[in-house]
């Protein structure tokens, strides 16, 4: 038994309220990690600028007018393990353009690396999948990539990518992108995992997608009893791939005074779509604070939340007064402790926002913070108008 899931199944052991015995998930499916995330963007040449500059990603990769395409471009940023693509359409119609016209700047593609894409892509399909990309090889002097697709809630997808035969940077088509700006990286190593918002009464279905189609088992579950303010609610349910290397929390908004952060989400995106990707660091304090200095906003509590801190967690390594200095909510489980932060949206829309995570062994997802951390949203939400 692998480590991952020796955690995983030790998680089933603590209260969350596990439907599903893990040992369900089978594994028709083996997937090897995320192999990057790919967003439609207004403009991709700015947001690279704003991931590298406000994130810390380095120039990786590059795909446009200068390599050969006529309708698009993309730019390929690279920290650690994440691979964040970022496209452009260059024309005035088209499927990219839709997407950004309905959705704004999101994610469209959560890519995952497997061994066999056309397997993939055959036992996803056959389970009911709806596909978006046949198998389909691209080659270069580098080698050969084997991709497929298929589609998940809302406008998103999944591309599987079998690169075990290909040597080059990311996929052919694409060149070096060299760049004279090269601002430091801020310690993100790699995603958590990826948390889409679907729609009223829909958590359940596309929790079955993910079992039933992608050999998924549930490993949580918080109802609006866990999730809710006094003002506020939510319900999530965390789909997990037998390795543990993928994780999926998905959301539905939950009835409460006012509206859900859920439902003011998918008010602006215009349907389900991805919410947050949590990204893991191994020292929370330096990426944040360097992420505070270079521009990115981060949501806060108010200092009360420190005052039992210790009471409620026990011993951290990290001194209290640093954490409050940087708004550093922690959590603590059977088997560890996390420390964790949501950034404010990175869009216009009050939509897409990212999570920066360091795990000091808990394996959980940070279920003492949420009522502090959906206090704090539901004060954006207030300023928004939009509560
Ligand atoms: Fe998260």
């Amino acid at each position: 038994m692998s480590a991952e899931i020796k955690n995983l199944k030790n998680i089933q052991n603590t209260n969350y309220g596990l439907e599903k015995l893990f040992s369900e998930a089978e594994d028709f499916l083996p997937l090897l990690g995320t192999d990057y995330v790919e967003l439609y963007v207004g403009n991709a040449k700015q947001s690279a600028h704003f991931y590298k500059t406000a994130f810390g990603f380095q120039s990786e990769a590059y795909a446009g007018l200068e390599t050969g395409l006529k309708d698009r471009v993309s730019y390929v940023l690279k920290q650690d393990k994440i691979r964040l693509v970022l496209t452009t359409p260059l024309g005035e119609h088209g499927p990219i353009n839709d997407h950004i016209n309905k959705h704004g700047d999101g994610v469209k593609v959560i890519a995952l690396w497997v061994e066999d894409a056309r397997s993939a892509w055959e036992e996803t399909t056959k389970r009911g999948a709806v596909s978006f990309m046949e198998p389909y090889t691209e080659s270069d002097e580098n080698g050969e990539i084997v991709r497929s697709g298929i589609h998940t809630y809302g406008d998103t997808v999944h591309i599987f990518v079998e690169r075990k035969n290909y040597k080059g940077l990311f996929l052919p088509g694409y060149r070096k992108w060299e760049s004279h700006y090269n601002p430091e990286p801020m310690g993100l190593k790699f995603i958590d995992h990826m948390v889409g918002n679907v729609g009223w009464g829909e958590m359940k279905d596309w929790c079955e997608f993910y079992g039933k189609v992608m050999g998924f088992a549930q490993i949580i579950s918080f109802t609006d009893d866990d999730i809710s303010t006094e003002f506020t609610a939510l319900m999530s349910k965390v789909m997990s791939n037998g390795n543990g290397r993928i994780k999926f929390p998905i959301n539905e908004p939950a009835k409460g005074k006012k509206k859900s952060q859920i439902e003011e989400y998918i008010d602006f995106y215009k349907g389900p779509g991805v919410q947050h990707s949590e990204v893991a660091t191994d020292n929370i304090v330096e990426t944040v604070s360097a992420m505070r200095d270079r521009g990115v906003e981060f949501l806060y509590v108010p200092e009360t939340y420190y005052d039992d801190l210790l009471e409620r967690v026990g011993e951290i390594d990290e001194d209290v007064e640093i954490l409050k200095k940087h708004v550093i909510l922690i959590d603590r489980d059977e088997e560890g402790y996390l420390l964790q932060l949501f950034t404010k949206p990175v869009v216009d829309r009050p939509t897409m926002f990212f999570e920066i995570i360091q795990r000091k062994g808990a394996q959980s997802f940070g279920v003492g913070n949420f009522k502090a951390l959906f206090e704090a949203i539901e004060r954006e939400q207030g300023n928004r108008g939009t509560l």
